[in-house]
């Protein structure tokens, strides 16, 4: 049985008091965590606050980006072994604006991927067609050749402890999300991608939703037998909007 899982992707955005808000409201309903993990991913500047205001507890917290080495002569970059360090557990890699605005190839994510792993780190591995791909029908290849490339790099023992993240480009801060039917047929094939190298992995492994996920939509996305939580952007900037969805997931369990 998977459990659901949310995960909030602050991006490049949040203060300290921001931050210490919205953390505090998501505390106060900390009984959620009886049925759905939730994991918060803030910008890196935040990350030490955050992870003291959450010592304790269960809510995990991760980066949203790590660099290839574990230090160095790496200007403006963020080691695994430091996120590590700092108490995350988890790190978001290959989101589809490290792999578009900063031109990270499948390639990099894949290491990145590997060294996440080898840092103790659990990788959220991010996937998603861009809207042109889908038009040309060839969602399903582009991420088998996203998936691929981390496969080979990490072996399929990174899961089910690494999570997939299943992110269409076209749906990401567009507001335009998958349909339920949509988001389902891609998460099955990332799923019979992964039993096809161990079938209890496979399995086991977390397939999250990520895209435009607000409170109308969660319901109807997360009933879908493959999609087993969200990574959520704009939404998880907001304590009702994000612990809303948080209640979505508990209730189609
Ligand atoms: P969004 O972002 O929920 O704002 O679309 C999702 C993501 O980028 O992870």
């Amino acid at each position: 049985m998977r459990r659901s899982l949310v995960a909030g992707n602050w991006k490049m955005n949040g203060s300290r008091s921001q931050a210490q808000n919205l953390v505090g409201q998501i505390l106060d309903q900390s009984s959620l965590l009886k049925a759905v993990d939730i994991v918060i991913c803030p910008p890196s500047v935040l990350i030490s606050q955050v992870i003291r205001q959450l010592e304790g507890t269960e809510i995990g917290v991760g980066g949203q980006n790590l660099g290839l080495h574990a230090e160095g002569p790496y200007t403006g970059e963020i080691s695994g072994p430091m996120l590590q360090d700092q108490g995350c557990r988890f790190v978001i890699v290959g989101h589809s604006e490290r792999r578009h605005l900063f031109g990270e190839s499948d390639s990099v994510v894949a290491k990145k991927t590997a060294f996440a792993y080898s840092c103790g780190l659990r990788p959220i591995v991010c996937v998603g067609e861009t809207l042109q791909e889908r038009e040309n029908g060839e969602t399903f290849k582009v991420v088998e050749r996203q998936l691929r490339a981390v496969l080979e790099a990490t072996g399929i023992n990174i899961f089910p402890e690494g999570i997939v993240a299943y992110e269409p480009v076209w749906a990401i801060g567009t507001g335009q999300t998958a349909a339920p039917h949509q988001a389902q047929e891609v998460h099955v094939f990332i799923r019979r991608l992964l039993e096809k190298q161990q079938v209890d992995v496979g399995t086991e492994t977390r397939i999250l939703y990520g895209g435009s996920v607000n409170n109308d939509n969660a319901g109807d996305l997360f009933t879908e037998e493959d999609i087993d939580g969200g990574l959520i952007g704009g939404a998880s900037l907001k304590a009702t909007d994000f612990l809303s969805i948080c209640r979505a997931v508990t209730q189609s369990c």
